[in-house]
């Protein structure tokens, strides 16, 4: 038996056409919801993720700012323009595409932006309220996951879930946003003894590392639910997840693709993210 796919562009459509009315109705009492996105140096992917943020914001009706600036650039100026940011009403989105170059402090840069502005939830007042149970902003793409598991109708309540990745970014919040749905738990990581031993106990198996098609079928529970966060490409230059998808799907109950899967959404939370704060100013504002 092949594998259930959760399309993930097609929820991503649905989902967007759902924040672009949202973002109609704010308009028209005055607040354009607006991303300010901030990119460091020339890594080829990270521009295009960038570029991507941006037309989606333009495409749900919401405005953009980019910034550019060469992988040089003293950290003092990206400080000023966070501070610039922050201080403009009109912004209500502040997201710096990561990884920053290595003269830069990224914890410090992250800390710098106003959280109330951290659509990306990497601020620590942010990650601290999600792990304390009332997330203010939840991390996109670990959002994005949680979307899909919901639209698939995949049980949660006791489930026993293995996020392969500690990152952040996506493994650390995926672990604190399942158990939050009462799933039983475990992380693993490039040190875990017999990866394999792991996997194989998944109801929900996550994978995000980073290594292309390092996931198997034989490493699957039959019938799981696979979520593929990576994107990587194979020697060939073709786009693949972490996952194994030709082996994977023969066993696992439903599975993610790459690409039209996590990656889309990982988006469509970011702007439901930057909505999210533009409503709470406006909330704010009719107090
Ligand atoms: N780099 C890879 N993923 C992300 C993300 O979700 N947000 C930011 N800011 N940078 C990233």
């Amino acid at each position: 038996m092949t594998a259930r796919i959760i399309d993930g562009n097609a929820l991503s459509a649905e989902v967007r056409g759902q924040l672009a009315e949202r973002a109609a109705a704010l308009k028209a009492k005055g607040i354009t919801p607006c991303l300010a996105v901030i990119l460091v140096g020339e890594d080829p992917a990270s521009a295009v993720y960038v570029r991507n943020k941006v037309a989606a914001c333009e495409k749900a009706g919401m405005r953009s700012l980019r910034d550019v600036y060469s992988p040089d650039v003293d950290p003092a100026v990206v400080f000023k323009r966070i501070a610039e940011l922050n201080a403009d009403p009109s912004v209500h989105g502040i997201l710096v595409q990561l990884p920053l170059p290595r003269h830069f402090d990224s914890e410090a840069v992250l800390e710098a932006i106003s959280p109330e502005k951290d659509v990306d939830g990497f601020h620590a007042e942010n990650v601290g309220a999600l792990m304390q149970g009332n997330p203010r902003f939840i991390p996109c793409t670990p959002y994005g996951v949680m979307k899909m598991l919901e639209s698939a109708n995949v049980p949660l309540k006791g489930a026993e879930v293995v996020i392969v990745g500690r990152s952040n970014i996506v493994g650390k919040p995926m672990a604190m946003l399942l158990l939050a749905q009462s799933c039983t738990v475990t992380i693993c990581h490039s040190q875990s003894k017999d990866l394999a031993f792991h996997t194989r106990r998944a109801d929900i198996l996550v994978a995000a590392v980073g290594r292309a098609k390092m996931i198997t079928g034989d490493m699957i529970k039959p019938g799981a639910t696979v979520i593929d966060v990576g994107i990587n490409r194979t020697p060939e230059g073709k786009l693949c997840g972490d996952v194994d998808f030709e082996t994977a799907k023969e066993v696992a109950g439903a599975i993610t693709p790459v690409p039209g899967g996590v990656g889309p959404m990982t988006i469509t939370m970011l702007l439901a993210n930057t909505l999210e704060a533009a409503e709470r100013t406006q909330m704010r504002k009719a107090k």
